[in-house]
């Protein structure tokens, strides 16, 4: 069965607490159980992971550039969170490993502050889902499931 990742970076371990009028009432189980939820409609292993570390975020799409590239990976579903705004090494990481990543903010970030409008992960993302709140992970997995099989 294929895998896919799905990895959630800084303060998203808050999701319930944090700022609910951005972020919903979802706890960051809630988003995990959605998204193994959607990868069993479609005969996908899902496996989740969240840091506050950019390092252990960078390790992590390395890993999964290198089980894709064995083939037993399709992709990854990533909300870098603030790193998306700051992080020119997770753009660097994800263009090195080769593997296809979608990213997801579960916010609008273009409706709100300015520094929240560019990410340097966009020019390297396969697709990007923005504002659809949680289900955006289930929206992402969909996307690169069918990429996947295209
Ligand atoms: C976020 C948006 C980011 O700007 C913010 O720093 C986050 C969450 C989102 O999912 O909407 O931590 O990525």
């Amino acid at each position: 069965m294929p895998a896919l990742l799905v990895l959630n970076g800084p303060n998203l371990n808050l999701l319930g607490q944090r700022e609910p009028a951005v972020y919903g009432a979802a706890t960051l189980a809630d988003v995990d159980a959605l998204c193994v939820k959607a990868g069993q409609a479609h005969d996908v292993r899902v496996e989740c992971l969240q840091s506050n570390h950019e390092g252990v975020l960078i390790d992590a799409i390395h890993a999964a550039g290198r089980r894709h590239a064995a083939g037993e990976l399709i992709g990854v579903v990533f909300n870098a969170g603030a790193y998306t705004h700051t992080s020119v090494a997770l753009h660097d990481a994800i263009k090195g490993a080769a593997v296809p990543v979608i990213e997801v903010h579960i916010s609008n970030v273009h409706a709100r502050e300015p520094f929240r409008h560019h990410s340097y992960l966009s020019p390297a993302a396969a697709g990007i889902v923005v504002g659809f709140g949680i289900d955006g992970y289930r929206l992402a997995i969909e996307g690169l499931v069918r990429r996947a099989q295209a």
